[in-house]
């Protein structure tokens, strides 16, 4: 018998040039192309390794946001690869199946390097549960399962893509949308039910999906993995970084566009600042004269874990403000704190300011547990690694910290507003 086998990717970050409007192209990034990266995928308890080959002129990382694993895999600011270089981080998936990312993390050239195209999808499968029978979720890759980066673009009018850091308190604000790098973007639908696996990619625009009609469509999954069953909704909005895989079902030879509607930015914020206000067109979905049957869906999906006992667990509190951090900004060789291997952690997260941050947490899936004391919104109560931190409000959330050890290298904690996680509001910790 030999060792169990290692499923290797590889990956080569290299500038390129993609046309978002016909005959104007601009410069990009990508990952083995122009723009965006590969679809990964793997399994379950699969061991991984990604051959990172940087062709690019200057340094990159590549971060795996979501993904349980150890600090020294997991691609932070700490592991720049330098142009030319090559790094192979591996590790195995212990985590449900879900809907993950990955994407440069150098520290402050963050939102440059994602915003110019370094972005892609991670996927984790399991085997269906056999309680579900007959039913199940869309899953052909490309035909009923289906792939979702949604961006704003601040294209010129040359077409370059320009940024925007000190715009407004969020950073940059763009006024095109891109889905999958295309806009105007048309998908042809050819079953009953197609499965959208949105992720909202931009630096700082939160976005509200819904449909043209206001059809209703069924959320799955968020952030880590499947919802404890279908919840049915007419919207779901997303901050940046945060994923959610949705359910809508088509009637044969209809259209319907999927658009980001205005979102609700708080109780604080003026409505039309900070992205408030502004509903976009995101992808029509086109269904044929005939549409393929698709299989019922089940009516449970996962048993989700409770969270720990908030009781017996370490509790720490972040107030962020401006670009800070409890007053801190990143310092690369500053450790905020030290965890207990798989150490239960209950975290009280304040947004002091009058508009949006948000939260996201290195190697671990999280449960949040509620907002100013109350239950938090359904499509946000499952596992999440990224959540808004939405103005003047109190976040409470619990997880257990990644079980590997390792005093040498650390986990990051940040605000996913690209352009704040760039200015340092960042901070790290190690698990040892
Ligand atoms: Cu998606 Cu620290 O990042
Ligand atoms: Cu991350
Ligand atoms: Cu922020």
């Amino acid at each position: 018998a030999g060792g169990s086998p290692v499923r290797t990717f590889h990956l080569a970050p290299q500038a390129g040039t993609h046309e978002f409007v016909a005959g104007k192209a601009a410069d990009t990034m990508g990952y083995n192309g122009a723009y965006l990266g590969p679809t990964l995928r793997a399994s379950r308890g699969e061991k991984v390794r990604v051959v990172v080959e940087n062709r690019l002129t200057e340094e990159t990382t590549v971060h795996f946001h979501g993904v349980q694993l150890p600090a020294a895999a997991d691609g932070g600011p700490h592991a720049m690869i330098a142009a030319g270089a090559t790094a192979s981080p591996e590790w195995m998936f212990d985590q449900p199946a879900a809907t993950l990312w990955y994407h440069p993390h150098p520290h402050g050239n963050t939102e440059k390097q994602v915003g110019l195209g370094l972005a892609g999808m991670f996927l984790v499968d399991e085997p269906a549960p056999a309680a579900w029978g007959a039913a199940a979720l869309p899953h052909e890759y490309g035909v009923d399962d289906i792939p979702l980066i949604v961006q704003d673009r601040r294209l010129d009018p040359s077409g370059k893509i320009t940024f925007d850091p000190s715009g407004n308190s969020i950073g940059t604000l763009g006024n095109s949308i891109a889905a999958n790098g295309v806009l105007g973007a048309v998908l042809p639908v050819t079953t009953q039910r197609v499965r959208l696996r949105i992720l909202n990619a931009s630096a700082g625009r939160w976005f509200r999906f819904g449909f043209a009609d206001h059809r209703r469509f069924h959320m799955v999954a968020s952030d880590g993995g499947l919802l404890a069953a279908p919840l049915e909704l007419d919207a779901v909005q997303l901050s940046p970084a945060e994923r959610a895989e949705i359910i809508v079902e088509m009637a044969p030879g209809e259209s319907v566009m999927l658009k980001s509607f205005a979102p609700d930015l708080g109780r604080v914020n003026p409505a039309d600042a900070f992205g408030g206000g502004r509903e976009f067109d995101v992808v029509r979905l086109d269904a044929g004269a005939t549409l393929t049957p698709s299989a019922a869906l089940p009516a449970a999906l996962a048993e989700l874990a409770a969270p720990p006992d908030t009781r017996v667990a370490t509790s720490r509190s972040f107030t962020f403000s401006g670009r800070q951090i409890n007053g801190k900004t990143m310092d690369m060789n500053r450790i905020d704190f030290t965890a207990a291997p798989g150490g239960a952690e209950v975290w009280y997260v304040d947004n002091v300011n009058a508009f949006q941050h948000n939260l996201h947490i290195h190697g671990v899936q999280f449960r949040l547990l509620d907002i100013d004391g109350a239950a938090p919104p359904p499509e946000r109560a499952g596992w999440k690694d990224t959540i808004p931190l939405m103005p003047r409000e109190r976040n409470r959330l619990a997880f257990r910290m990644p079980k590997y050890a390792d005093a040498q290298h650390p986990y990051m904690f940040h605000c996913h507003l690209l352009t704040h996680e760039d200015q340092g509001m960042m901070g790290q910790f190690v698990v040892a």
